[in-house]
């Protein structure tokens, strides 16, 4: 029986030109404010001139972390943490893409927390209280310029932990597509797996009667499925990069997953790979996926598969709901190739050793996943097929 409460606060700004809202928008926070950005994308394709400059016109004091990590780090959440308490700062902006935003949540979770960092990442119980956040998002994948979790990784412990708050969600967010047009093919093809992922996290779920959300799903997901490669081709084309913008967001705001059953798998199991070997988190996703879908693939699961083939893939009803079931399966690891990510662990430098250690890592927390959950066999046949 669908039974949710509704709640997406982020303000966004969608369109080319819409980073002009920036200054009058920082401004009912306050007016000082912790720029946190990447390895300097931003410096290279223009964004920083833009932002920066529209700051100084409207006496914005701005401070700045900059060098986040894809797979941002403990220790970059506390520069920046550091900063902000010696300067009274009243907002933290992020710019990039999901590594700067998630840095800058937890960073403004870490503000008001007393103890290190990493226990409020490892206890969300822990955060009272969190310092706004706000987002101008420059690659579309992670979804977290509207939803309210935070992934960070100690390397000194190879954990890579997502900690979700309500009011680590982002304030208020600015989508300009063309500011992801020098996102590289392959930050594009992972960011379009990423999006992709997410929305199967929610669809492929226990719970059956959400028949609204299931049909969003297979909209977004054949929107990724229209525009992915189109984007990798024409990066300048904004007709795609504009869709993909905004599936990033509607695939994890919660739209999709409201009122279903949530217990996500493929990416409990990616995160393990991220934290033992700093793959890219896409890349991960989209090399389990279809290993994960045939492991789980048998009677109580067929009917939501072939549902998956007629509807995402086009694949005639009529046919055998296993045929129909395979061939979804088989359609989804192409789609993944035709993005140019490669199928194998092995070929992204995962080797065997670390397998049974990363499998007992995902499943830490108990079984993974919703409409057929797995546990430690589960998830280590997994990352052998997958090797
Ligand atoms: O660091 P810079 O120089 O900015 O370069 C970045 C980085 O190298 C580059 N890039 C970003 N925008 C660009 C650009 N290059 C050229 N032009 C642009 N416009 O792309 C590279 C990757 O950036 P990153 O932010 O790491 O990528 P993504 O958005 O995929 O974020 C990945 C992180 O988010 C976590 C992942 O685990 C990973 O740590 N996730 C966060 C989630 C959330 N908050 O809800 C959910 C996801 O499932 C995911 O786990
Ligand atoms: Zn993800």
């Amino acid at each position: 029986m669908l039974n949710f409460d509704y709640s997406i606060p982020t303000k966004i700004f969608f369109g080319k030109g819409k980073i002009g809202v920036l200054p009058a928008e920082i401004k009912k926070y306050g007016s000082k404010i912790l720029l946190v950005y990447g390895g300097g994308s931003i410096k290279r394709n223009g964004i920083y001139e833009d932002i920066t400059k529209g700051l100084k016109d409207n006496s914005i004091d701005f401070w700045e972390l900059s060098g986040v990590e894809p797979n941002p780090r403990i220790t970059t959440v506390r520069k920046g943490i550091e900063i902000c308490r010696k300067n009274n700062i009243d907002l933290v902006l992020a710019i990039g893409g999901g590594s700067s935003i998630d840095c800058a949540k937890v960073i403004a979770a870490g503000y008001y927390y007393e103890g290190d960092a990493w226990d409020i990442v490892k206890d969300a119980r822990k955060i009272s209280k969190v310092l706004p956040v706000a987002s101008v998002l420059t690659l579309a994948a992670t979804g977290s310029e509207m939803d309210i979790f935070g992934v960070i990784t100690n390397m000194d412990t190879n954990e890579k932990i997502g900690v979700g708050h309500p009011d680590m969600i982002p304030r208020f967010s600015v989508l300009d597509p063309t500011y992801t047009f020098t996102v590289p093919r392959s930050q594009t093809a992972a960011g379009t797996a990423d999006i992709m992922s997410h929305i199967m996290e929610a669809y492929f779920s226990s719970t059956k009667e959400a028949f609204l959300q299931d049909r969003m799903a297979e909209a977004l997901l054949k929107t990724c499925i229209n525009y992915g490669r189109k984007a990798m081709d024409e990066p300048e084309n904004y007709e795609a990069r504009a869709n993909l913008m905004w599936a990033s967001s509607l695939a994890i705001n919660g739209l999709l997953s409201y009122g279903k059953h949530r217990n996500w798998v493929v990416h409990p199991m990616e995160h393990e790979l991220s934290a033992y070997y700093d793959i890219t988190h896409g890349v991960g996703l989209a090399i389990l996926t279809p290993y994960w879908m045939k492991y789980i693939l048998d009677d109580s699961t067929v009917d939501k598969f072939a549902e998956f083939g007629i509807n995402v893939w086009n694949i005639d009803a009529s046919k055998d709901k296993y045929d129909i079931a395979n061939a979804a399966i088989d359609k989804t690891r192409e789609y993944f190739n035709l993005l140019e990510i490669p199928s194998k662990l092995s070929e992204v430098g995962i080797k065997e050793d670390k397998l049974e250690e990363m499998a007992r890592q995902s499943v830490r927390k108990g079984n993974i996943g919703s409409l057929k959950p797995i546990g430690y066999e589960g998830v280590l046949n997994i990352f052998k097929e997958a090797l």
